[in-house]
């Protein structure tokens, strides 16, 4: 039987511990790390992510700016507000909730944000920089699966990891981190992805399993290897009338299926989910410090 990997135990851990250096920081005479989000429209799913983003942000000591725009809004006067944003040097850290209204092309905007405050680590340059090994933001579910393998002390090196999706925001940063030459890497890689078609075939050569394609409970026990470590970043809400809220959270891994037979495995909800804003309020602490820029 496997040990579920504890995102909620492991995130409150990690949250106590950047509370307590912002206290240091702010007893020390520097301001609060200051992280702004900007959020366009009124999507229910980014409605609650960004909430719970400012809600931390209270919790671990920070200050936090929200800045709401009609969807309406032009591609410009949404570029002049990031820009606003990277000319205040009191504000340390900026995401722009995504997805945004189909009149913006998001690769704009990431790329507007400057370097040394996208937190969310999307930008070009901050990509680059993580492929090529220099000081970079790490975007936020990534950083939180290499902070829970390193909780666990699960060893990646010589292992072969899959990656199963090449999403921009996980799957394809997955796969750079995976291979560096760093504590939780030195694994062989292969990233795949819809149009692979022995899928189950090389998901059962893998140690470690990380599935980030976004379809419910997608990954069975055929796709898994006996002891395999088992990653689980899929969040899809599916209606579900026996809850209150009338649905949901389902991962990409159908859990009671695969769990048997994995050493280690991330449940949904509790699993990775926590770790993600752990992982934006530490880009925002080493925006504040100066650390990567
Ligand atoms: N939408 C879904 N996930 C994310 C994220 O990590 N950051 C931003 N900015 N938007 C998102």
């Amino acid at each position: 039987m496997s040990q579920i990997i504890d995102g909620k135990f492991v995130s409150e851990t990690m949250k106590a511990s950047i509370a307590k250096e912002v206290q240091e920081l702010v007893a020390a005479g520097q301001r609060a790390p200051h992280l702004v989000a900007i959020l366009v429209g009124n999507n229910g799913a980014s409605e609650t992510y960004v909430a719970n983003k400012v809600k931390s942000c209270e919790e671990l000591g920070f200050t936090s700016t929200l800045l709401r725009f009609e969807p309406s809004i032009t591609e410009a006067e949404l570029l002049a507000a990031v820009q606003g944003v990277n000319d205040n040097p009191d504000m340390d850290g900026l995401i722009v909730q995504l997805p945004l209204p189909d009149h913006i092309n998001p690769d704009k905007v990431m790329e507007m944000i400057h370097p040394s405050k996208d937190v969310d680590g999307f930008h070009p340059i901050n990509i680059g920089r993580m492929a090529k090994g220099l000081p970079a933001y790490i975007s936020a579910t990534p950083q939180g699966v290499l902070d829970l393998l390193a909780y666990y002390n699960i060893q990646t090196a010589g292992k072969h990891c899959v990656v199963v999706g090449r999403s921009q925001i996980v799957g394809l940063p997955m796969s750079i981190l995976m291979q560096r030459n760093h504590p939780q890497g030195n694994c062989t890689v292969t990233l795949t992805h819809s149009r692979t078609p022995n899928l189950e075939e090389i998901c059962a050569q893998g140690d470690i399993v990380i599935a980030a394609l976004g379809k419910p409970e997608f990954i069975k026990a055929a796709h898994i290897k006996e002891g395999a470590v088992v990653i689980d970043v899929g969040l899809t809400r599916v209606v579900d009338e026996s809850k209150k809220s009338g649905f949901a959270l389902k991962g990409d891994v159908d859990f009671a299926d695969v769990a048997p037979k994995c050493s280690y495995i991330t449940p949904v909800p509790k699993g990775v989910g926590p770790m993600t804003i752990v992982s934006l309020m530490k880009n925002t602490l080493l925006a504040a410090k100066g650390t990567i820029y």
